[in-house]
């Protein structure tokens, strides 16, 4: 079997254009705060693309890059101007943030109504209630490339392998909320290979280079790596690989390439995150 290769670019274009539409039929262009402390390489081209990204969609969208001595405080007081100001409908922290940061209290420091990523307490309660509002970006996009690959999840046996809050555990209850049976398991699930043959549908959120190998794949899976490693090879040379090791598209009948399959989708889920947000905010909070 070669797996159907479920490319980001036309399912995040899709998504893009449809989230652009809406962004236009509101009196206003919603508004992004995108909101990055320090210096580390990484998380500035993330917020450059976020930023780029909303632009191109018709949002307003700003960053506030602020330096690596930045205090709770400061950071604190930043959230609670983005919280009162009335054209900012969505807010977005990026992770993540330096080690004297206490990034659970900044999460929690976000006003739920424009908590675009969905990391804020009262949005992960609602999300395992079943009532999915304002969702995590990168499982919410995950979501969105299956719909438009036509893939079905209700009903189907589901494996997440990794559990964090930003994709791993918002992901589990995501296809939950889709009718999913889903197990949620992680690298210290003792016999992982065990679990992840059950999968119909498999998704891969672990951070680790190829921890799922093509013996581990139940035959004609779909098998859906959120992993973006870099790693250098022998030659010195660095590259990015996937937690999915590729020979598993020997086996499985669709499969996600790194890069270029979930990445795109992150950045298209927040923007319409951010336009329901800006549609919504008319209407109570989630949490008062
Ligand atoms: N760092 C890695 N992924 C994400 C994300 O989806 N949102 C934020 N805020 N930070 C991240």
């Amino acid at each position: 079997m070669t797996a159907q290769l479920l490319a980001g670019a036309p399912a995040a274009a899709a998504l893009l254009a449809a989230t652009a539409e809406r962004a236009r039929a509101l009196s206003r262009p919603p508004g992004l705060a995108l909101v990055r402390v320090g210096d580390d390489p990484a998380s500035a081209s993330y917020v450059r693309g976020k930023d780029r990204r909303a632009r191109e969609a018709g949002l307003r969208s700003t960053v506030y890059a602020l330096p690596e001595e930045t205090s709770q405080t400061e950071l604190l007081s930043l959230l609670a101007d983005l919280n009162a100001a009335p054209d900012v409908d969505g807010i977005l922290v990026q992770l993540p943030l330096p080690p004297h940061l206490d990034a659970a209290a900044v999460l929690r420091a976000v006003d739920p109504a424009k908590d675009v990523d969905g990391f804020h307490p009262c949005n992960v309660g609602e999300l395992w209630s079943g009532r999915p509002g304002l969702t995590p970006c990168t499982p919410a996009g995950v979501m969105a490339l299956l719909a438009h690959y036509g893939i079905p999840v209700a009903g189907r046996r589901a494996a997440v392998v990794g559990r964090s809050l930003i994709v791993g555990r918002p992901m589990a209850a995501l296809l939950l909320a889709a009718d999913a049976t889903v197990t949620l398991a992680h690298r210290q699930t003792p016999d992982l290979g065990a679990v992840t043959r059950e999968a119909e549908l498999l998704v891969v959120a672990a951070g680790q280079p190829h921890l799922i190998t093509p013996e581990m794949v139940r035959p004609g899976a779909v098998v859906v790596d959120v992993g973006i490693n870099r790693v250098v090879d022998g030659s010195g040379a660095a590259h990015l690989t996937g937690d999915v090791h590729p020979a598993v598209a020997g086996v499985a009948s669709a499969l996600t390439p790194v890069p270029g399959g979930v990445g795109p989708m992150t950045v298209a889920a927040l923007l319409a995150n951010t336009v329901a947000a800006a549609e919504r905010r008319s209407a109570l909070p989630v949490c008062p």
